[in-house]
């Protein structure tokens, strides 16, 4: 089989099955969101496709950030934000801008970090063991295309570090899901 080598981290090529190499994350976020934006870049750069670079995004954010229970995208759609690939359990599917975090990350166009979803008015909950929420809105050419959506089962899970992490990983993958 055929191997392609980048960052350190070993790929099958795109021909063959993919076969991704997680390294040990380190522990400080600064770190860990510039060692993640490298491993993003990586799997993305060459691909075309907005489906499977937001499935290897998702799968990526979800196994690299700690004691997360859900990371994905929504995407506008006709003006509503509907779900797009993810990890976690099965979510609500269709988000009118201005609803829950998701669709108020939209309406205002800027990050959402919630410490406490239930204090935060219009949540909508899909799993119930989310206690904490960050949304990233993904702007492409000035226009918003969609949301990426991490919850936690902890409280207070996410801060400033993780929304800029999170806005760094998102900026590099805007167009490569557009
Ligand atoms: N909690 C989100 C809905 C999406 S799920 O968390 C996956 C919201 O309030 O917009």
């Amino acid at each position: 089989m055929a191997f392609a080598r980048r960052e350190g981290h070993a790929f099958l090529t795109a021909t063959d099955q993919p076969m991704f190499e997680a390294p040990a994350y380190s522990s400080n976020k600064t770190e860990l969101y510039a060692e993640l934006l490298k491993q993003l870049d990586s799997l993305t750069s060459d691909e075309p496709d907005p489906v499977a670079n937001m499935a290897n995004a998702a799968a990526l954010i979800y196994e690299a950030l700690p004691d997360l229970n859900w990371a994905g995208f929504y995407r506008m759609i006709d003006g509503v934000l509907v779900l797009g690939p993810f990890q976690g359990r099965p979510a609500c599917i269709r988000i009118p801008v201005g609803r829950g975090v998701c669709g108020t990350a939209v309406a205002e166009a800027a990050t959402q970090c919630v410490r406490d979803v239930h204090e935060f008015p219009g949540h909508i909950a899909c799993d119930s063991a989310s206690r904490s929420e960050l949304v990233v809105p993904i702007v492409v050419d000035g226009r918003i295309i969609g949301v990426l959506d991490l919850d936690s089962p902890l409280l207070a899970r996410f801060d400033g570090d993780d929304a800029k992490g999170c806005e760094q990983l998102m900026a590099l993958l805007g167009p490569r899901i557009a």
